[in-house]
């Protein structure tokens, strides 16, 4: 790779090739268990290729969802407080990291290195390059990885580690997954650390709804994308036209779940191994959930975290908050 700005280390993103091909080899093996089982689902994290991300850009930009103007709102709030919060010779590491405008919010003359981590390779890249030429004086080093994978840190960064975990991310893992994240990321950034979360809060059912069926239908083709990665990665044929997008709140879990419904019966084949699709059968692509202030610092407190400080937005449909180690 060629050497791109002086102040971005490609170190870590280097051996793109090597993990891609053991990304695809962990793809075709979590994709075959999932779809195996009674309610077939597809792990959240397989959205982001990079047409993924771009759609998932999209959606940061629709009137219906709250989430991302929300929580920069929040974040300009936080911004003013850092010199009150932190010394100097920071180093922010943010978890799926995307397209890295939200921690820009934060960075200022205290922040010495910054390492966005993320899974979507030419995205990570991208928003790199874009972060590194913004902040000419901030040293980049982004991380081409699974974040919910303990990942060591370089040593040459500072030792006081700020990571991020935006987005509402924290509800989209499956299977009560969220608590083994936490703990891991309280490894990755060690004992002077702490984390900034961003936590959906539960509200009306009809605006979190309204957020995940947007009118122009982008969140539908955030998830249809999904076949076209399939279709891709293992060389099959899905058709988008054969599945519709349905996306509900349940509100016996506060969770957002999100699915790809067959409309007809139809096959798909991996590796040899064949999965039924029948009419009307639906694939769960995301999981989203909500919490109350107390349910996420009772997650939190599950996972070795104390929080430290929560700032919440004037409708409380939105909290970010600050764990410590
Ligand atoms: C919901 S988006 C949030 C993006 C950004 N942090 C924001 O707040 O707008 C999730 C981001 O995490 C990345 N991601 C999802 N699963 C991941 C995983 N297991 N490991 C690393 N990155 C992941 C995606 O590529 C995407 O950039």
């Amino acid at each position: 790779m060629v050497k791109l700005l002086s102040n971005l280390n490609t170190d870590y993103i280097q051996n793109y090739k090597k993990f891609d091909k053991i990304d695809n080899v962990a793809f075709s093996k979590e994709l075959k268990i999932e779809l195996s089982k009674k309610n077939k689902k597809i792990p959240s994290k397989f959205h982001y290729d990079l047409k993924g991300s771009i759609y998932f850009e999209k959606i940061t930009k629709l009137k219906e969802y709250y989430v991302t103007r929300t929580e920069k709102k929040i974040l300009r709030q936080v911004s003013k407080e850092m010199k009150k919060i932190f010394d100097n010779n920071l180093t922010f590491v943010e978890f799926g990291s995307g397209a890295t405008d939200k921690i820009g919010i934060l960075i200022n003359e205290q922040v010495k290195f910054c390492m966005p981590l993320d899974i979507s390779y030419d995205f990570l890249l991208k928003s790199s390059i874009k972060l590194a030429k913004f902040f000419p004086n901030l040293f980049i080093i982004p991380a081409y990885c699974d974040y919910i994978k303990k990942f060591k840190l370089p040593k040459k960064i500072s030792n006081k580690r700020v990571g991020f975990f935006l987005g509402s991310s924290i509800g989209n893992f499956y299977n009560k997954k969220e608590k083994i994240f936490l703990q891991n990321a309280r490894t990755t950034l060690g004992k002077n650390g702490c984390l900034f979360v961003g936590v959906d809060l539960i509200k009306k059912k009809t605006i979190i709804e309204k957020a995940y069926n947007d009118s122009k239908g982008i969140s539908a083709k955030f998830n249809l994308n999904l076949l076209d990665r399939i279709n891709k990665v293992f060389e099959t044929k899905l058709k988008q036209k054969d599945f519709k997008y349905f996306s509900h709140f349940n509100e016996k879990i506060n969770s957002v779940e999100s699915f790809l419904i067959s409309k007809k019966d139809q096959k798909l084949i991996i590796d040899n191994k064949k999965f039924f699709f029948k009419k009307n059968e639906k694939i769960q692509t995301e999981v989203s959930k909500k919490f109350t202030l107390n349910s996420f610092k009772i997650l939190a407190n599950s996972a070795g975290w104390k929080v430290k400080k929560y700032w919440v937005d004037k409708n409380k449909y939105y909290s970010i908050f600050l764990l410590e180690n």
